[in-house]
């Protein structure tokens, strides 16, 4: 049995240390059904996710995230991809430009609440470099990697709340 959704959204903070402990396959398997049931622009789902455990694949992608050290002791690292040409061929430059993010982000957001609803740690990693991405997983030319998501079990105590805007500062009542 997992959370409820809003205990899981309250609780689920980035994790930046794992404890050197697998997933078990069911679990990821879980978590990416999770992704992939996000909603899309014309039910298009433009994302792919590539799985990477191999911990010198893991290496060389902490090298291409700019050396975030800390990714290394991740079990798993899931990059996720979104394929413009997709949501462009329906929808033009807005399609391209807006929707196949759009839609990608939300599929890596349930991933980070599915990995909290079964107590496991992640944390969404955007600095890297796209090409070698490209270059070191093979990625067909038409795929855009958004994110890495970091998957572990988390190790230690959770790092200190975030700040968090007052929600009146950003929201605007239209009457
Ligand atoms: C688009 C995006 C890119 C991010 N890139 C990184 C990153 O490269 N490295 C990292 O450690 N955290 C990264 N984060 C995580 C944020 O730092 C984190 O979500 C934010 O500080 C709020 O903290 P919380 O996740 O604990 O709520 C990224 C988050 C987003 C949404």
């Amino acid at each position: 049995m997992t959370k409820d959704v809003i205990q899981t959204i309250k609780d689920r903070a980035s994790v930046r240390a794992y404890k050197p402990k697998e997933v078990p396959e069911e679990t990821l398997e879980k978590i990416l059904e999770a992704a992939h049931l996000a909603p899309s622009a014309g039910n298009i789902q433009p994302w792919e996710f590539f799985v990477v455990k191999n911990q010198a694949k893991i290496e060389k992608l902490t090298e291409i995230a700019y050396g975030q050290e800390w990714m290394t002791q991740a079990p798993v690292v899931v990059v996720i991809c979104t394929n413009p040409d997709l949501s462009a061929a329906k929808y033009g430059q807005r399609g391209e430009e807006l929707y196949a993010l759009q839609d990608t982000s939300a599929a890596i957001e349930n991933m980070l609440l599915a990995a909290e609803g079964y107590d496991l740690g992640s944390c969404w990693v955007g600095a890297f470099d796209e090409q070698q991405v490209k270059e070191v997983l093979e990625l067909p030319a038409e795929l855009v990697p958004l994110a890495f998501v970091t998957i572990g079990y988390p190790e230690g105590d959770k790092e200190e709340v975030r700040p968090q805007k007052e929600l009146d500062e950003v929201t605007t009542i239209i009457n």
